[in-house]
């Protein structure tokens, strides 16, 4: 592995932070250099909510969820006083249902046993729940402007690339982490590390990458070798395999639709849902939840998850108003939003709605 040499690493410093200063992207959890001259840090339960929704997720999808959060939860007192479906139905469509959960019990831990201050260090975040070693170090060195080394995937790939790192990941990783911090300086580590993400997010690019306008170009042994796009280098994937399952849906005479709250653990955990099968490569069809007559769509329903494919069959009965669920329960209209379901089952939705007919429904996120 390549060494860090501590000149490089001071000039590769100041040219990262001279390109950020003129080209950081302005995003609401980010103070502004005029909010920095006046002294004023972002707040540390903005850069951390920020940090936990950016987690396999882009920029340009968390904007939306994190505005609506601090609109309706603004201070991390606010959102540990939240009802745990509320936060869950909030949050429904940005996946990871996981992360969610823990956001909750993290914000509860922070007013339980920290008076609703964040800690500053590392070590202190990192015992909090949910709170990996990304987001520790993102949370004290941005908000705390403390000397922690981020290490996301952008991250990963200006450093594979900046050292033409032959390791493949995930392997190459610690080493990966190792040139990473070698990098971070004592000054602005915050930014450092925000610079390093914006690079990787808009230069530094995985595919097609913008070397003729990257501030490190002259540092970078992929670039001079003339290979920038094919690092980091990548161990092969298994394919995912597809499992099947079906889902029913069943609306009542006066609109209302059987819904069931999934188990709190497990793939969307907490989540409101369709009753139906298991999602297996082979599943068993359970009885419908209900009685009536029960038609297939033609359309099925396909999903992408981590590590499957999923191919939905949806059945459909109109019933009528004294229907007894064994599973679920009826919700009416006004009781929930689609936008309150988890992207699968939205468009579980999508097919039965067209098949129903129904009108749009009063959904202000739609
Ligand atoms: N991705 C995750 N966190 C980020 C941040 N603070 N700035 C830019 N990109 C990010």
């Amino acid at each position: 592995m390549q060494k860090v040499r501590p000149n490089d690493a001071t000039e590769i410093g100041v040219a990262l932070l001279g390109w950020y200063d003129a080209h950081a992207r302005s995003m609401p959890w980010r103070t502004g250099p005029a909010d920095l001259m006046r002294g004023l840090r972002p707040d540390p339960y903005r850069v951390w909510l920020s940090e936990v929704m950016l987690q396999q997720t882009t920029v340009a999808a968390v904007t939306g969820y994190f505005n609506r959060f601090t609109t309706r939860w603004p201070t991390v007192a606010d959102l540990a006083s939240a009802k745990d479906e509320e936060v869950m139905a909030e949050w429904a469509g940005l996946g990871y249902y996981a992360r969610a959960r823990n956001l909750l019990k993290c914000a509860r831990a922070v007013v339980a046993d920290h008076r609703g201050a964040f800690p500053a260090e590392p070590e202190m975040l990192l015992r909090l729940p949910g709170i990996g070693s990304y987001t520790a170090a993102a949370v004290a060195s941005i908000a705390f402007n403390r000397p922690a080394t981020v290490v996301d995937g952008n991250v990963e790939r200006v450093i594979a690339r900046l050292y033409a790192v032959e390791t493949p990941l995930p392997n190459a990783k610690p080493a990966l982490t190792v040139l990473a911090t070698a990098l971070t300086p004592r000054v602005r580590p915050g930014d450092h590390a925000q610079a390093m993400m914006d690079l990787g997010a808009t230069i530094c690019t995985p595919k097609n990458p913008g070397c003729g306008m990257c501030p490190l170009m002259a540092y970078c042994a992929a670039h001079s070798q003339g290979t920038a796009a094919s690092f980091p280098r990548r161990r092969e994937k298994p394919e995912k395999p597809t499992r099947q399952g079906l889902a029913y849906v069943a609306l009542r005479e006066d609109g209302a639709l059987l819904l069931e709250r999934r188990p709190d653990r497990g793939l969307l955990g907490g989540m409101l849902g369709f009753p139906g099968s298991d999602w297996a490569v082979f599943a068993p069809d359970p009885a419908p939840p209900v009685s009536g007559e029960w038609h297939p769509l033609a359309a099925t329903v396909r999903h992408t998850f981590t590590h499957f494919h999923l191919s939905l069959a949806v059945l459909v009965a109109q019933v009528d108003k004294g229907a007894n669920p064994e599973r679920g329960q009826f919700m009416p209209m006004g009781a929930f939003r689609p936008s309150d379901l988890p992207t699968v089952m939205r468009k579980v939705l999508d097919v039965a709605s067209k098949e129903f007919g129904l009108i749009e429904r009063n959904d202000p996120q739609a």
